[in-house]
């Protein structure tokens, strides 16, 4: 462990990196305060700092003359059935473990608690982190495995995300078997590039966005670790959408063994519902890419073929296989990633230094960096997309109300659950327009698909007007 730079060391630096007015306050300062500050200030990039913004700010977005569809690999295909095979042999092996992103604050669902503490599921009311436990617990008991599950939280959820799984005593799997570590955080800036301070002994800094994962897992050790126990692919997901397949066979076949897969990088999509659905579309620009929705040019987001299908419909589900030595390579960097730099210019809060004021800014006033795990597509070497069903496993819970909210993804939970049943042969109670007269959950470990009710079916027959936990 390296010692923390004395203050004279500190002020050189300061003066080096034009960063001095971090130390404006200093003579207020008790010693406690005043080794937090040169802690802190020797964990920020200072040195890198301008490279990072004038590359953030040179970000070319692609031209919409350079954009292309992407052709995806399609769930129902004719040869599914081989790739699952090779996928489900992968698993056995274990050669696969699961990696959740955490770090996000839930701020438009308006949540306290960090967002995977969210009870989500239309019946039993399950936290987020619940389903996704369960579900990883019935793939380890379907393939008789241990499958290491990757939390990354953020500064800001760490110790209650720890406590939430302490509390609920892992979910009943091995404690060891999970493994929680915190993302980066970089410093905000003012549009002048003059790192911001939240207090007079704190400079403000904000998540490295869902791109840091990659380099967290490094720093945490993961990578290490999962080489070393034969993990060879990390099954990504996000903590937004219960009706996620954490474990999915097809896709990890696809991914290893596709014939154009290099089994660096593979990628999930649905046909986007519309024109306006706020996702971001693979596209070939030329490599493939995720062009956000925020950044998509109107002529490419709205274009339609003749038949009126979506062109660039490839909606990305931020759900990704990545090759445990592709993230190695990947973070083989002095900034401890390739990932480029975005910039969002948000209203940030800050103590002046030329005042000692706290100033809530009534515009925007400064420059957050953050990075993108789906960027990591740009340097894979041929990353390949299937496209799933939405209803399968697309239930996303973002905002507290109207689209993509705890109400629209209970009603797509349960449509899939009386999808299930239906394929499994079991009678549904409907409403004469086709819509199931019942609430139905069923849990990970009662089922992984309609295959399992079809073995196992129901005890009871379901009621008209019931709610359900299967
Ligand atoms: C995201 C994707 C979008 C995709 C959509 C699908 C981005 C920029 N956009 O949109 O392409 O179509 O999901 O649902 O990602 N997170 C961290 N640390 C961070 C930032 C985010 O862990 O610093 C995690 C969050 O906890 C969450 C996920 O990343 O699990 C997505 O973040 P969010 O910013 O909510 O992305 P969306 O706008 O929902």
């Amino acid at each position: 462990m390296r010692n923390t730079p004395t203050l004279a060391e500190t002020k050189q630096r300061l003066e080096r990196t034009g960063q001095e007015h971090l130390l404006a306050f200093w003579e207020s300062l008790d010693d406690a305060r005043r080794a937090e500050l040169l802690a802190a200030i020797a964990t920020l990039p200072l040195e890198h700092l301008g490279s990072m913004l004038s590359q953030a700010a040179s970000l070319a977005k692609p031209a919409a003359s350079e954009i292309r569809p992407v052709r995806p690999y399609m769930r129902g295909m004719a040869d599914a059935e081989k790739y699952r095979t090779i996928g489900d042999d992968l698993v056995r092996r274990g050669k696969v473990a699961a990696f959740i992103v955490a770090g996000g604050q839930g701020t438009r669902l308006g949540w306290k608690g960090p967002k995977g503490t969210f009870p989500a599921t239309p019946v039993a009311g399950k936290p987020l982190f619940r389903v996704f436990a369960e579900q990883i617990m019935a793939a380890e008991r379907a393939y008789g495995v241990r499958i290491p599950w990757f939390v990354m939280t953020s500064e800001a959820n760490h110790d209650e995300t720890e406590r939430f799984f302490e509390d609920n005593r892992w979910f009943g799997r091995p404690r060891g078997d999970t493994m929680l570590f915190a993302q980066g955080m970089v410093p905000s800036v003012t549009l002048d590039g003059k790192v911001m301070l939240e207090h007079a002994w704190q400079p403000a800094l904000n998540p490295d966005g869902h791109g840091g994962s990659l380099k967290a897992l490094r720093q945490a050790g993961a990578i290490d670790h999962m080489q070393a126990s034969g993990i060879e692919h990390l099954c990504y997901f996000q903590v937004d959408n219960p009706n996620v397949h954490v474990i999915d066979p097809l896709f990890l076949g696809l991914h290893v063994a596709a014939p154009d897969s290099s089994a660096e990088m593979s990628s999930k999509s649905v046909l986007k519902r519309d024109t306006t659905e706020k996702v971001g579309v693979f596209v070939k620009a030329p490599r493939l890419t995720v062009l956000e929705y925020s950044d998509a040019p109107k002529e490419i987001s709205d274009a339609r073929d003749a038949s009126g299908e979506i062109i660039y419909g490839e909606g990305s589900i931020a759900i990704h296989v990545i090759g445990v030595e592709f993230i190695r390579k990947l973070t083989d960097h002095p900034l401890g990633s390739v990932l480029p730099w975005h910039r969002a210019i948000k209203k940030v809060p800050f103590v002046d230094p030329a005042t000692g004021q706290r100033t809530e800014p009534a515009e925007p006033n400064a420059i957050k960096l953050e990075s993108f795990v789906f960027d990591a597509l740009h340097e894979a070497e041929s990353p390949i997309v299937l496209r799933t069903d939405r209803v399968e496993e697309f239930a996303p819970i973002k905002n507290a109300s109207g689209e993509d909210s705890p109400a629209t993804s209970k009603a797509i939970q349960v449509e899939r659950a009386v999808r299930w049943l239906k394929e499994a042969g079991v009678p549904v109670p409907c409403h004469a327009n086709g819509q199931p007269d019942c609430a139905i959950e069923i849990s990970p470990l009662t089922a992984r698909g309609p295959d399992d009710l079809r073995r196992h079916p129901p005890a009871k027959a379901i009621v008209a007007g019931s709610e359900m936990l299967l």
